[in-house]
This record gives structure tokens, C-alpha cells and sequence, in this order.
């Protein structure tokens, strides 16, 4: 980051309540259009120097969010900041310290990819030199040097996604918005851009990630918020939502394996307090759902005294794609396939979601 971007951030954004500086902070955002809520009362705060993975399903407004945060879409009602800068007010300000690379590729299609980060770094007021030392660094790091001279239309898919993720890195923005970079990408690509993403952390920039991902969200994430239909229903560290929507699973193994069966009778049988039944699967291991550490010696205890012997015990946290169904009511893929064809929004109906009314807050 510039020392003059530094100044800016350090300068302009305030403290948050949990000790962290705001870069970026979201009230009360709505945009509609017509009927479609695409935002309807977002806030949200993204500590400096962190990276907040925003997760949701289609439609439920991420791009919408970062095309307000990027100047390129007027809110109807709330406020926002972005290193200190108005987006309505401070726009011109505010688009100098931010990189965006938006979910559709935006690279000059006739242009070579060197041509075309040399030319972005030139709009960024880089002398010719940096501008091209900084294009080959970029093309080097996203392993396209041996590609830099062949025009952005003769490159497959990944490679033009790779392009775009440099040219939003160009000028080192101290707020950079990743709208579901690596959709689409091989694991080989999708780690180099996670890499890449954790140095540009790790020199102090802040990130808003839009991803469908849950692996890219462990990965990158310090907080997660999660929207649907314009409203923020979730928030706060993986851990903690794993914590909060799933509970835990004991999982038992039998010393003997044929007692499994009749060990899930007999916690089922006893009916503890927070115990929500108990089940066997394939491998031969008991699983219980728990709430707290009470239930597991609960557990043991009751198995003790039925004579049943424990060869192993572990407990689990829900996954991170367990933790989004249960808050959205709908799978992490970014497949549409997926939807209803005559409701590709799941919303045109009304109808209430199949959500599981969890409270979590950050
Ligand atoms: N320019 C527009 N005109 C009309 N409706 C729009 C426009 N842009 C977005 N919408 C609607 O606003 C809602 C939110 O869209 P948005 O693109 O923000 O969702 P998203 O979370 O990014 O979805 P995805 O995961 O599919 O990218 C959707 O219902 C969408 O159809
Ligand atoms: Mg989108």
C-alpha cells in the first residue's frame, strides 16, 4: 500500500466497538428495483487489514452490495463508507482506494493481458516504468507470462478470471472487493488466488468477499455475514456460527462393533435432557446430537451403566455448507441448475423459506 493510502486509511476511518478500525461500514443500505428487495436495511462493518466473506445464495443481493460500495449503483436509503469516504458523497475520493474485481470478467477483450494491466496502471497515474514493472510482476504472479503477449480474447476462462483479479491489484487499493473470485477456477488457480489474496492481507489491504464457497470462506475469511433477500440473517467468526446453528455431534465407537445398534437404543430409550436422539451409521460409530459438554458426560455416563464398552469418542462441528443450510434453508452451490426453473430467485411465490429459525448475531 502507497504511504499516501496509508495516511488516508489511518486518518479517515473510525474505531469499532471491538477494538478493530472500520474501512468499511454499511447502515441501513437499501436499493430496490421495482419490487425486488435487492437490499432492504444492510449493515455492516469490515474491520481494516481483515477480510469479511459475504455469503448467500443467488439474488440475495451480494453483487448489489458491492456495486453500491463501488459507487457504480446509487443506494435509495442508508449510508456508507469506504476508507472514510462517502459513496454518495465522496465518490471520485473513494474509487481511488479500491480494487473490484465483479463476478463477470472485465478485461479488454483486444487487448493482450500485459497491455492491458500496463493500461490500467497508466489510468492509475503510474509512471510508464512502474506501470510496466508492476503489470509483469502481476502477470508472473498469476502465471500468465508465458500468455501476457496474446490478447485477452484467445484466453480460456480461468486465465481471463486470473487477469481481471490482477488488474483489480494493480494500484495496491487499500479496500478491495472480490465479488465470487474464483468461480469457475480450478483448485490450482482458485489457491493462487487465495494466496494472493492473503498477501494483500497481510500488507494491511481489507477485503469484502462475496463468495457460495464455504472452503474459500474457512480459507479467507475472519468474519462471515450472511444475506438473503436483501437482509443480513447471520454474522460473525466461522467457529462461532458453527457453534451457535449446529450444536455439536459426539461420536462414539463401540468397543464391540456389533453394539452400536443397541447403543443408540438406549440413548434414545433414556431420553436425556438436550439429547436429540441418537443414530448409527456405516463406519460402525454412534452419533448424538448434543448441545453442551453436559450432554456428553450424560452420554458416557448412561452407557457405563448399560454395560456398554467405548473404544473411541470425539465430538464435531458442523460443517461450514451444514451451517448455511440450516441458516438459508438452501445448499452452498453456486449451481442454478439447482433452483426451481419457474422460481429462479426461490421468491416468487412468498412463500415462507424452509429456514430454521436460528439467532445469531455477532
Ligand atoms: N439492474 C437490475 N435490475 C433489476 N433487478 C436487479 C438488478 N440487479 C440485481 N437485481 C435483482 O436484485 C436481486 C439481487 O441481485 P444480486 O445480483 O445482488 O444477487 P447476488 O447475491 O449477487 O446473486 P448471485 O449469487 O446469483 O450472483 C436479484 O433479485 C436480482 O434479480
Ligand atoms: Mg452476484
Amino acid at each position: 500500500m502507497s504511504v499516501d493510502r496509508c495516511i488516508v486509511v489511518a486518518m479517515t476511518t473510525r474505531r469499532t466497538d471491538n477494538g478493530g478500525t472500520a474501512a468499511v461500514e454499511v447502515r441501513g443500505l437499501v436499493k430496490h428495483y421495482g419490487p425486488t428487495k435487492a437490499l432492504d436495511g444492510v449493515d455492516l462493518e469490515v474491520r481494516q487489514g481483515t477480510v469479511l466473506g459475504v455469503l448467500g445464495p443467488n439474488g440475495a443481493g451480494k453483487t448489489t452490495l458491492v456495486r453500491v460500495l463501488s459507487t457504480l449503483v446509487q443506494p435509495d436509503a442508508g449510508t456508507a463508507r469506504v476508507a472514510g469516504y462517502d459513496v454518495l458523497k465522496q465518490p471520485r475520493q473513494l474509487r481511488r482506494v479500491i480494487g473490484l474485481t465483479g463476478q463477470y470478467a472485465s478485461v479488454d477483450e483486444k487487448l493482450s493481458g500485459r497491455e492491458n494491466l500496463y493500461m490500467i496502471g497508466r489510468l492509475l497515474d503510474l509512471p510508464r516504468k512502474d506501470a510496466r514493472a508492476r503489470a509483469d510482476e502481476l502477470l508472473e504472479r498469476f502465471s500468465l507470462t508465458e500468455a501476457a503477449r496474446r490478447p485477452a480474447m484467445q484466453y480460456s476462462g480461468g486465465m481471463r478470471r486470473r487477469l481481471d483479479l490482477a488488474a483489480s491489484m494493480i494500484g495496491r487499493p487499500a479496500v478491495l472487493y472480490l465479488d465470487e473470485p474464483t468461480t469457475g477456477l480450478d483448485p490450482r488457480t482458485r489457491n493462487e488466488v487465495w494466496d494472493e489474496v492473503q498477501r494483500m492481507v497481510a500488507d494491511g489491504a481489507t477485503v469484502l468477499l462475496t463468495t457460495q464457497y464455504m472452503e474459500e470462506a474457512e480459507q479467507l475469511a475472519n468474519e462471515l455475514t450472511v444475506i438473503d433477500r436483501g437482509r443480513i440473517i447471520a454474522g460473525g467468526r466461522v467457529a462461532e456460527l458453527k457453534a451457535k446453528v449446529g450444536g455439536r455431534t459426539l461420536r462414539i465407537r463401540p468397543s464391540r462393533p456389533d453394539a452400536a445398534a443397541g447403543m443408540a437404543a438406549a440413548i434414545v430409550e433414556a431420553g436425556l435432557d438436550g439429547v436429540a436422539g441418537a443414530r448409527t451409521d456405516e463406519d460402525g460409530l454412534v452419533s448424538v446430537p448434543i448441545l453442551s459438554d453436559d450432554q456428553l458426560t450424560a452420554v458416557v455416563g448412561l452407557l457405563g451403566a448399560r454395560g456398554y464398552g467405548i473404544a473411541h469418542i470425539d465430538t464435531h462441528l458442523p460443517s461450514l455448507d451444514e451451517v448455511f443450510l440450516a441458516i438459508t434453508g438452501q445448499k452452498s452451490s453456486a449451481d442454478p441448475d439447482e433452483r426451481d426453473p419457474a422460481d429462479p430467485e426461490g421468491a416468487a411465490d412468498g412463500a415462507p423459506h424452509p429456514k430454521k429459525n436460528v439467532e445469531v448475531s455477532v
